[in-house]
């Protein structure tokens, strides 16, 4: 039995929707095993930059820095994305947060449901057996490196740099991550072009002399992107930096079925940040439609972190056997559709009812 104080950053569009089903998971958790969550909400995103110009408020920062975790919604609104001139942004909250907490090393697993595999385009054939793990570098590369503007605006660059020690940390975490599971690494990278790539490429090689149990291969990151698709269950973990990991991730999350179903974490030195990989949804918002599953799985590899593996689990599995029952939202194209609300009641109670 114990108490954690988690801080939930809904964010925008059906961020607060789909965190409301997490949340309620948890706290069929927290029921079952006696434990407390302690929840204090706090704006991110374009909701705060309505509420106080700033998408990252001083507030909700200290909040997520006195937290044991961090559940994060959605953030981004169409009215931001296509005015380029708009200063303030809602993914600046996200970037920054990301840096303020060092969360470094953005996991993102990709595992393909049986019951799901007529959503996916690809054949069945090619998607059976995907089990991979995307090891996504976070706080670097050409996210936060130099950009501006010369010669009257009319030319822009934007830098990535990556120094030995934002590499070798990544690296290490993407062979750990491969001995707990299949122990096959991929390093994807644009060697052939890129002097960082190299860079990455010649620490890896230095660190595979200490985990000479894992496999270890390279591969060019537009190959990787046609293998993603060819042959997507050759893949373990995959290792990568920022820019690569964020396309990769997205393309990965077809072999699922739906981006509605993908959970993911952000670590590092301190809090860990938990969150479904999808957007925000602003058309979607506020009608009972979206997905709950990412976030609520978001939720799960949050108890992981948290060391409640059996309750991790109990998540897991109440997930699986609603989604064997045939029951989903629209985007899973089930038997039996249902709403957000109602999905997440039915994993509370297979929560609840398991074990
Ligand atoms: C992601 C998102 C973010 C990113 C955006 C919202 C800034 O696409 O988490 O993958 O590019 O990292
Ligand atoms: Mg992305």
């Amino acid at each position: 039995m114990s108490k954690f104080n988690l801080a939930v950053l809904p964010g925008d569009g059906i961020g607060p929707e789909v965190t409301a089903e997490a949340t309620k998971v948890l706290n069929a958790v927290a029921d079952k095993f006696g434990h407390t969550f302690a929840y204090t909400y706090a704006p991110v995103g374009a909701v705060a930059i309505d509420e106080t110009g700033d998408p990252l408020p001083d507030s909700t920062l200290q909040l997520c820095r006195d937290s044991d975790a961090l559940l994060f919604g959605a953030i981004g609104h169409p009215r931001f994305d296509n005015d380029p001139s708009a200063k303030v942004r809602p993914e600046q909250g996200l970037l920054r947060l990301r840096k303020e907490l060092g969360l470094y090393a953005n996991l993102r697993p990709v595992a393909g449901y049986a019951e799901l595999v007529d959503l996916s385009p690809l054949r069945p054939e090619r998607i059976k057996g995907v089990d991979m793990l995307i090891v996504r570098e976070l706080t670097g590369g050409i996210y936060f490196g130099e950009k501006g503007r010369l010669n009257d605006g009319n030319t822009a660059y934007d830098t990535c740099t990556y120094h030995r020690h934002e590499i070798e940390r990544i690296v290490k975490m993407g062979f750990a991550e491969a001995r707990a599971r299949r122990s096959k690494l991929t390093l994807v990278d644009k060697a052939n072009v890129m002097e960082s790539s190299r860079l990455w490429r010649e620490i890896t090689r230095e660190l595979a002399e200490e985990n000479t149990d894992v496999e270890l291969n390279f591969m060019f990151v537009d190959n990787a992107a046609m293998q993603l698709i060819l042959n997507p269950a050759q893949f373990d973990v995959i290792v990568t930096s920022n820019m690569f990991g964020d396309i990769l991730s997205d393309a990965s999350s077809v072999l699922a079925g739906s981006l509605g179903l993908l959970p993911s974490s952000s670590v590092g030195a301190t809090v860990g940040m938990f969150e479904p990989i999808h957007g925000s949804w602003p058309e979607g918002a506020g009608q009972d439609r979206a997905n709950p599953v990412a976030a609520i799985l978001s939720a799960a590899m949050l108890l992981d972190h948290l060391k409640l593996r059996e309750e991790a689990t109990d998540i897991r599995r109440a997930v699986n056997t609603a989604l064997a029952a045939g029951v989903g939202t629209e985007d899973l194209r089930p038997r039996e559709r249902i709403g957000t609300r109602a999905f997440g009641d039915r994993i509370a109670r297979g929560v609840t009812y398991s074990g």
